[in-house]
């Protein structure tokens, strides 16, 4: 019984929230944070919770151009320079009937933009494809610009947010 939280970030904030999430799931079950590029594609039999995350692109999933988009912007070098979880979530295979969660990060703004970015949501549908229980609704977490700083109090949120999730999958 462990869970596999694997995380997408161009600037580091999906990192950190990855590993906020992990602290969150820690006391009920071990929790390892994978970068997305490195994640296997065939999961372990002994993961019974897998939690995928990543930024906001063009209101859905990160795909090779916005990446290419956001390296252009980039200070420094970025996080996650191969693969996404668009991509993750295409090729993966994993034991069935597993529970599952996912969480998008987003620039704070209107709430009517809010509804279409649908990040997370992608995630969630691409979770279900693969035969995954969806244990809570997919969360988002903010940004305050588009390299950030995460909100005041997300990592708080997404270490809760993990205790929650992990809590909705016992059992699994
Ligand atoms: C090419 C590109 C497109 C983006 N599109 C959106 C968007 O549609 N909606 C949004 O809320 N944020 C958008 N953002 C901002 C990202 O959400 C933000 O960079 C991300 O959440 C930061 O997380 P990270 O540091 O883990 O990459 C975009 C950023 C880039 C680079």
């Amino acid at each position: 019984m462990t869970a596999l939280v694997i995380f997408e970030s161009m600037f580091g904030n999906n990192r950190k929230l990855a590993e906020a999430v992990a602290q969150g799931i820690a006391p009920q079950r071990p929790a390892t944070v994978v970068e997305v590029g490195s994640a296997p594609t065939s999961v372990d039999a002994t993961v019974t919770l897998l939690v995928v995350g990543g930024p906001t692109h063009g209101f859905g999933m990160t795909r090779p151009n916005t990446r290419r988009d956001a390296a252009k912007q980039a200070a420094g070098a970025l996080v996650s320079t191969g693969i996404g979880v668009r991509e993750w979530l295409e090729a993966a295979s994993v034991p069935a009937g597993i529970a599952a969660a996912a969480w998008d990060t987003r620039v704070e703004r209107p709430a009517f933009l809010k509804l279409i970015d649908r990040s997370a949501e992608g995630m969630a549908k691409g979770l279900k494809r693969l035969g995954c229980h969806l244990v809570v609704p997919p969360q988002h977490f903010a940004v305050q610009g588009v390299q950030g700083p995460l909100g005041p109090n997300e990592l708080e949120r997404a270490r809760r947010w993990g205790e929650q999730l992990a809590q909705a999958a016992l059992g699994n």
